[in-house]
Parts: structure tokens; C-alpha cells; sequence
């Protein structure tokens, strides 16, 4: 698939000398939902604000639909939508106006009906005549993606965007990142929720202390580091487990009543078919059996943990 961005050795020392990112290296493809996901101080805003032209990197490349960001600024930014981790809003001006002015920044004729669309799918056309300053937080969030919007990018920064919020703006951001990226808007997300990664990425790259650690597909992700587990109750307490059931590694519990079989997803341990049809060969009942699969956190636990 065709890279919409391409990030290439960049680094970055900070006037402090802190060395806040490494030889990143970065393919984002057309049309996905990229999510960069890290702990805090990672290095996430740093390298969200080099390919936005906003903070200078030290060494590397990117590229943007093909141009320089360091040739071709112009170009790139106005390819691009930001909105930014800090709320950050005029104070002065109105919802309407904040909007049309950004749609201006980049060079864009005026299209009043095309902020009114983003305005309403943002729930905010109510409060066009609003004051920045008059909002709730949650209200200001939304206008900061507003503006992001108005120029009509092609590709979306969101830099932490729920963090803070509430549930139910959590989940219409959610649903208005999904609608863009129908309409073909590359997307890119910052945040340290797991949860916000497993149910909006297509793609996630796992950063921290300044190196990309991983980069996969989400569900290839799951798939190759997750595990799962499979628990039985069992109908009569156990004493000691038959020694033909010795090459699945069952854990028995101390009370004997449960036993546990935990089988990786790629399939390095029988499966479960051939579990039940031996437990049943050796007359082992259960009464209820549950099963259980690590979540992207068990997996990023495991993984920051690995590298340290
Ligand atoms: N202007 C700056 N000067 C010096 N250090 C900075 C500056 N901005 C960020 N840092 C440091 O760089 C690291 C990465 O920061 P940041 O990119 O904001 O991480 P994240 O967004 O993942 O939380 C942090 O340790 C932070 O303190
Ligand atoms: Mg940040």
C-alpha cells in the first residue's frame, strides 16, 4: 500500500540536550487509522509536531504526499490537520469565525456551507455564535477539531485527543475519526489508552523513550503476541493430573476444582479440540469452562517490560 507519509532517520536533541527521539522510522499508509502508542514522555507530541513543521527536527527526513516538509513547507502543512494535545482557542472570537480564519491560514477560498458541515457533524453548529471562551472543555476540544478540519486536510494529527474527556465525547470522537477516514482522511492518533488504540487503529506503533519499539497490524498484533486461556471447572476435585495430559502443561489450582490451559494464539500447543477429547479419555468432567484472551494492555505491558 502507498505511504501517505514517509519518516526516515529522524532524530531529535532538544536546545537541553535531551535526546528525545532516535532514528525514527515511519511509514503511514493512505487512508488508515495510525495510532502511536506510548506512555507519557515518550516522545509522541515531538514527533507529531516535526512532521507538522512545528518543531525543527535534528536529523531524518519526511515526507508528505511526496514533498519535503523542510523544502516544501506550504505544501505539506496545508496537506495537514492538527489539533493540538494543549486546548488552545482565541479567546475572542467566535466558533464560525475561528473557523473560517483557519480555513483562511492556509490559502482556502471561503466556504461558509463546507464549515457548517463540520461544524453540525461536531455538534457545535449551536454554538456558531459562541464566544471560544464561553465553551465547556469538552465543547473547546471539539472546536479545535473543527479547525483542524476547515482547510479540508487529507491527513489528521490528533495529538492525545481524549485524554480528559468524557465518555460520551470520547465515544462521538470515535465515531467522527471513523466517518473521515470513510471519506478517505488519513488519520493519525497519539495516546497512552490502550483501549482507545484497540478500538480505533488499524495500525499501531508502540513507542518509548524516544524509539519505535514495534509496528504492526492491529489485529496481527493481537494475534501473534496474544494469549489465551482456557479455565475449567470441573466436576470432581482432582488429586493429580494423569500423566497422558502431561504435554498440555495444565496449572491445577491448590483446591484441585479448576485447571487452567493456556495456549499461545499461534498455535505452538495443541488446541483445545484435542484437550477436551483427552480430558474426556481420562474421565475428567467439567461443569463450566471460560475462556480468555490478553488484551492489547497485557501485550504493551509485556512489551515495554521486554525492552527495559
Ligand atoms: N521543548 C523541550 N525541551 C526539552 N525537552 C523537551 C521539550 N519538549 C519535550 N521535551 C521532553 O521530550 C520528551 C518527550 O516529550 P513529548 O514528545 O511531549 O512526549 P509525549 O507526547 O509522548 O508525552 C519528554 O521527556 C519531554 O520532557
Ligand atoms: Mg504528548
Amino acid at each position: 500500500m502507498q505511504s501517505v507519509i514517509s519518516i526516515s532517520g529522524v532524530s531529535k536533541t532538544y536546545a537541553s540536550g535531551f535526546k528525545a527521539l532516535e532514528d525514527i522510522n515511519l511509514e503511514i499508509r493512505r487512508g488508515e487509522i495510525f495510532a502511536l502508542l506510548g506512555p507519557n514522555g515518550a516522545g509522541k507530541t515531538t514527533l507529531i509536531s516535526i512532521i507538522c513543521g512545528i518543531v525543527n527536527r535534528t536529523a531524518g527526513t519526511v515526507l508528505v504526499d511526496g514533498h519535503d516538509i523542510g523544502r516544501d513547507y506550504r505544501t505539506t502543512r496545508s496537506l495537514i490537520g492538527l489539533v493540538p494535545q494543549e486546548l488552545t482557542a482565541d479567546m475572542w472570537e467566535t466558533v464560525f469565525n475561528a473557523c473560517a480564519y483557519s480555513r483562511g491560514l492556509f490559502g482556502k477560498s471561503a466556504n461558509p456551507g463546507y464549515i457548517e458541515k463540520v461544524l453540525r457533524d461536531l455538534s457545535l453548529w449551536d454554538k456558531r455564535d459562541a464566544k471560544s471562551r464561553q465553551l465547556s472543555g469538552g465543547m473547546k476540544r471539539r472546536l479545535l477539531i473543527a479547525k483542524a478540519l476547515a482547510h479540508e486536510p487529507r491527513i489528521l494529527f490528533l495529538d492525545e485527543p481524549t485524554a480528559g474527556v468524557d465518555v460520551e465525547l470520547r465515544h462521538d470522537l470515535w465515531e467522527m475519526v471513523r466517518r473521515l477516514r470513510d471519506d478517505g482522511v488519513t488519520i493519525i492518533l497519539t495516546t497512552h489508552y490502550i483501549e482507545e488504540a484497540e478500538q480505533m487503529a488499524d495500525r499501531i506503533g508502540i513507542i518509548n523513550g524516544g524509539k519505535i519499539i514495534l509496528v504492526e497490524d492491529k489485529a496481527e498484533l493481537m494475534r501473534k503476541l496474544g494469549r489465551k486461556q482456557l479455565v475449567l471447572e470441573l466436576r470432581e476435585t482432582l488429586s493429580e493430573l494423569p500423566s497422558q495430559l502431561d504435554r498440555y502443561k495444565l496449572e491445577r489450582s491448590e483446591d484441585g476444582k479448576r485447571l487452567t490451559y493456556i495456549y499461545d494464539t499461534k498455535a505452538e500447543r495443541p488446541g483445545i479440540a484435542s484437550l477436551l477429547r483427552d480430558l474426556d479419555a481420562a474421565g475428567i468432567g467439567f461443569r463450566d469452562l471460560d475462556t480468555e484472551q490478553s488484551s492489547l494492555e497485557d501485550i504493551f505491558v509485556g512489551l515495554l517490560r521486554e525492552k527495559q
